[in-house]
């Protein structure tokens, strides 16, 4: 906020440096956002609340992002979200009961070129299949 003199248009990217440091947006770091860029409450809640990437609910320890983009639907992703969704036993947007795995999906996470592209615990992984998939996730979830 610094960085940007506490001007009203840096909500989104601070924001997104709350989620970053603290792994979600709660009620506290949204007051606080809120007060020191002088918006209203309730327009910053709307962001949060808008925009996808935004979450209220602090992830698991290990998070699965799968890339449900055109690019990597077209190679495969609805195949690798239900097998996260199999290996996980949640659905897309959930965290496991105990709090060891999120699985959340986007839209496009601009690596087109190597799709069906994931995430896992922030790292990229391109062409990946259901084998791997399952590989790298094993040990994710305690039962
Ligand atoms: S559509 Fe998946 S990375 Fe672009």
């Amino acid at each position: 906020m610094r960085r940007h003199g506490f001007a009203r248009d840096a909500l989104i990217e601070t924001l997104h440096t709350v989620q970053e440091s603290f792994g979600c947006l709660d009620k506290e770091s949204l007051n606080f956002v809120a007060a020191s860029l002088r918006v209203p409450l309730s327009h910053a809640y709307g962001v949060a609340t808008f925009y996808h990437f935004f979450t209220m609910k602090p992830p698991g320890a290990h998070t699965c992002l799968i890339c449900m983009g055109t690019a990597c639907y077209i190679k495969g992703a609805g195949n690798l979200l239900n097998e996260a969704e199999a290996q996980l036993q949640i659905k897309a947007g959930e965290t496991t009961a105990d709090r060891q795995a999120s699985l959340i999906t986007a839209r496009c996470i601009g690596s087109c070129s190597v799709a069906p592209a994931v995430v896992l615990d922030g790292e990229m992984v391109g062409n990946m299949d259901g084998v791997l998939l399952r590989r790298k996730m094993e040990g994710w979830k305690s039962s």
